[in-house]
């Protein structure tokens, strides 16, 4: 994460997560941006402007009349001053006043006098979030060329679960960097992923098939983590109702033999995940037509599909490989087994089960590699997903 030289005005409002800026304003600061701080009167309820003043370095502004803090600075020189302008936590209320044009207070004044990229971290109740008030201003905002960092979906302060919740302060200094320095914060470019997603269906007849709760969504938040990183990607993916993600090239498959098939035809590439629940035993033989009600007992033969991951693993020009383990009991150990056994570089290994990772916006997982292990913590899917993308980094640079 590169910022170095870059003015960043760090604006905050009013809300429980500003507590995470004393540790976003250090986290910007480390990636080499100078730092300064605006507070609207609401966010003074939270913290104080002097924490964020000896964090920063510098005097923190909240009062369009502050006549010694305008001699020394004045606002419309701010403006000028900032290379960007990241508001978090973005309030409902604070998107609102952005969003109608106010300019009652510091922070929405300097957003209207200026002309450098505007970037919101939104952060508020689930039910605030998704009000369509709210989300007129989002559609408003961002079609003034605003951009916005999240929220995240989680388990939120007041106790409620949903989306709403502030992106982590090393996320949103990612996410800047990407945006302001792409060059220097491309680490994957010149790479090509290719990802799985999403379930196999595996035929009994020409109407009937067997099939997982897969909803594609944790190997689409890859492929989006992994194409930001700069990666050349490519998501072969089962059915699911995503839509593509822009600038990923998708192969849509069915059943494990052709998601096998696909994924060789993209061989060799410099890293695979293998996130796609793939059904491990396929019908031997689907009934030719409808299986009609008949027999009071009805046996399935099934045989044994390949193992896409191993498969890939076993190449002479194998690439990065990371595996997922789907597990209701014995996570760790079964994870772990998976990682010799399947001979892959990397494994991230959840616990499934009835509202756990399949088909949820959220998730945690444990990351596992020879010698190794790190937690990430229950996170929006989108927000894991770069999470994970950061770790293979640190991973794979050393073989690169
Ligand atoms: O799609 P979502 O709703 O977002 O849910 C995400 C998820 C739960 C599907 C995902 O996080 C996950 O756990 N994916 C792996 C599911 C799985 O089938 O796990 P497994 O432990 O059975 O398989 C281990 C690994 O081998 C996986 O990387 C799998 O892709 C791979 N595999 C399995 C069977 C097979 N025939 N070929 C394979 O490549």
């Amino acid at each position: 994460m590169n910022l170095s030289g870059k003015h960043i005005l760090l604006g905050l409002s009013g809300g429980i997560a500003a507590y995470k800026a004393c540790d976003l304003v250090r986290r910007l600061r480390d990636a080499g941006a100078e730092v300064r701080v605006v507070m609207t009167e609401g966010a003074t309820h939270f913290l104080t402007p002097l924490t964020l003043q000896a964090l920063s370095g510098h005097p923190v502004r909240a009062s369009l009349w502050d006549e010694t803090a305008e001699a020394a600075m004045g606002h419309i020189e701010l403006a000028r001053w900032a290379d960007a302008i990241l508001i978090a936590p973005a309030s409902a209320d604070v998107m609102a006043r952005l969003a109608a044009g106010l300019a009652d207070d510091l922070l929405t004044t300097l957003c209207l006098a200026t002309e450098v990229p505007l970037f919101l971290a939104p952060a508020m109740n689930r039910v605030m979030w998704a009000h369509p008030a709210t989300q007129a201003n989002v559609q408003t905002l961002a079609a003034r060329g605003t951009t916005l960092f999240g929220p995240a979906a989680g388990t939120q302060a007041c106790g409620e679960t949903g989306e709403g919740r502030m992106l982590e302060p090393l996320e949103l200094v990612a996410l800047l960097s990407r945006h302001l320095a792409p060059e220097q914060n491309r680490p994957w470019a010149g790479r090509r992923v290719v990802i799985t997603a999403g379930p196999t269906r595996e035929a009994l007849d020409p109407v009937r098939f067997l099939s997982n709760r897969s909803s594609g969504r944790m190997g689409f938040a890859l492929a989006e983590a992994a194409r930001d990183a700069g990666a050349e990607v490519v998501l072969v993916s089962g059915p699911t109702a995503l839509p593509t993600p822009e600038g990923v090239t998708r192969i849509d498959v069915e059943t494990a033999l052709q998601m096998r098939d696909a994924v060789m035809t993209q061989m060799p590439c410099d890293i695979f995940i293998g996130t796609a629940a793939v059904a491990d035993y396929r019908p031997l033989e689907p009934a030719p037509g409808k299986i009609k009600k008949t027999a009071d007992q009805l046996n399935l033969t099934l045989v044994k599909n390949p193992d896409i991951l191993s498969e890939v693993a076993a190449r002479l020009d194998r690439p990065f490989v990371v595996g997922f383990a789907a597990e209701t009991e014995h996570v760790l150990e079964h994870a772990r087994d998976k990682l010799v056994r399947k001979r892959l570089d990397l494994i991230a290994a959840n616990r499934v089960g009835e509202g756990l990772a399949f088909d949820q916006p959220d998730n945690a997982l444990t990351v596992l590699w020879a010698g190794g292990q790190a937690e990430l913590p229950q996170a929006d899917k989108r927000q894991l997903a770069r999470q994970l993308i950061e770790l293979i980094d640190q991973r794979i640079t050393p073989r690169a």
